[in-house]
């Protein structure tokens, strides 16, 4: 039996998404018409004898009481919420809630960021941790060398896959190798972390050995990159997995709206069901171009053109002649008679009037200038919103480019 854990983090850690994560916490926005961690779980499905998926984070029960019960039904797996009283870190997290990760008496345990989009190789990482042997094996890949000082760097021996050093966002170029945030351990993983643990309980009563002492994080919070791996790297007990997949880490809209294109392509290898088509020649579907996602409650309008890259939530009305590309529309929207929305995310009930147009500032996702709007906000009539961030219930009567809306 194997049972995957997915950190979800809390409120506080999703500062970037706002205003989206106002009111949904950020591993609930969609990428590509499924919430950020429906495509995790889903890949956690496919590895045969899992037990249980847990999602731990510090978030209120509430806010995912709902996700968690109707995705245990739809896929027929136990998935639970477990809240932490206050951040313990990565690793810390997962050692306060380790008698319940254990209860079924799991030979390995997955751990996931709840914030990367991948292929999420998960089966082929456990076959080659079993082949490895050690305590863990981490999901690895090469980016750009500018890219790699975002992450985790680290350096893997060529034939047997060790991990032999492993530095956290270090200030100098270590390697273009980085950490994807994406784990498998065996249960040796939880003495891992108790040993550091009583160092650090060693060290409070020990002035004389400052190592843990000028920790800069409370004391009963451990994570899981910089007091694991880097002091484990080069004892024969960690490896690495290198993915040849798409990766990308979720930190910030811009990049949610490239991970949803990366899903909907993933989608057409499969789940190319979920997809939607229309060549725009019959008189009752509009002409959809590249991958899109529609929800079967949207009403599109058929002289309306959809795509490529765009995903569209339940409940949502699209008039005539309303162009979309390269963006995110959320639950409940109104999409008004000729509007145009361009690499953009459009928030919760908000309604875009006739003729205008919501678009990035660039025309480039990673760089500065996507437009997202909050829940119900209003862009009336023959209003341009550019490159602009708009709170929640805001109203939008004149056009702002380069703007935050407040
Ligand atoms: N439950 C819980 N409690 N979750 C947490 C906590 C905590 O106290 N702290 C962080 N997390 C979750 C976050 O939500 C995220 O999913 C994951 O743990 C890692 O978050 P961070 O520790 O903030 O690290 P990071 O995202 O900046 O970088 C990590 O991931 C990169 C890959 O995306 C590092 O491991 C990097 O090395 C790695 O490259």
């Amino acid at each position: 039996k194997v049972v995957a854990v997915i950190m979800v983090g809390g409120p506080t850690k999703g500062t970037r998404f706002r205003p989206l994560s106002f009111n949904t916490p950020k591993p609930l926005i969609p990428l590509a018409g499924q919430p950020m961690i429906h495509h995790p779980i889903s890949a956690c499905k496919k590895i045969s004898n899992l037990a249980q998926i847990f999602l731990i984070g510090f978030y209120e029960e509430r806010e995912f009481a709902l996700y968690v019960s109707s995705i245990s039904n739809e896929l027929k797996i136990p998935v639970r919420y477990l809240k932490e009283d206050k951040p313990h870190g990565s690793a810390g997290a997962l050692y306060y809630f380790r008698d319940r990760i254990m209860e079924e008496k799991p030979s390995h345990v997955f751990l996931l960021n709840c914030d990367v989009c991948c292929s999420f190789p998960l089966q082929d990482i456990l076959d080659a941790h079993r082949r490895y042997s050690g305590i863990g094996t981490m999901l690895v890949i090469k980016v750009s060398a500018e890219a790699a000082s975002q992450f985790g760097e680290l350096i893997a021996d060529p034939d047997t896959k060790e991990l032999l050093h492993y530095t956290e966002k270090p200030e100098t170029f270590v390697s273009d190798l980085i950490n994807c945030g994406v784990y498998v351990f065996t249960s040796d993983i939880f003495k891992a972390i108790e040993g550091v643990y009583n160092q650090m309980r060693d060290t409070s009563s020990n002035y004389s050995h400052f190592q843990y002492a000028t920790r800069s994080v409370p004391a009963d919070f451990v994570r899981l990159d910089q007091d694991i791996l880097s002091p484990l790297a080069g004892k024969k007990q960690l490896y690495t997995y290198e993915n040849k997949d798409f990766w990308e880490q979720i930190k910030t809209p811009g990049k949610s709206l490239k991970c949803s294109d990366l899903y909907l392509s993933q989608f057409r290898e499969t789940s190319p069901h979920l997809l939607a088509s229309g060549d725009g020649t019959t008189n009752k579907k509009p002409m959809i171009v590249g991958d899109v996602y529609i929800h079967p409650s949207v009403k599109l309008h058929p002289t309306a053109k959809i795509g490529p890259n765009v995903s569209i939530s339940a409940n949502v009305r699209v008039g005539p002649g309303v162009r979309l590309i390269n963006c995110i529309i959320l639950d409940d929207v109104e999409i008004k008679d000729n509007a145009f929305v361009i690499n953009s995310i459009i928030g919760w009930k908000s309604s875009i009037g006739r003729w205008s147009r919501v678009q990035a500032s660039g025309d480039d996702n990673e760089r500065l200038g996507v437009t997202i709007l909050g829940e119900a906000v209003t862009v009336e009539d023959e209003v341009a919103v550019i490159g602009s961030i708009v709170l929640q219930n805001k109203t939008l009567n004149a056009s702002v480019q380069d703007d935050i809306i407040l």
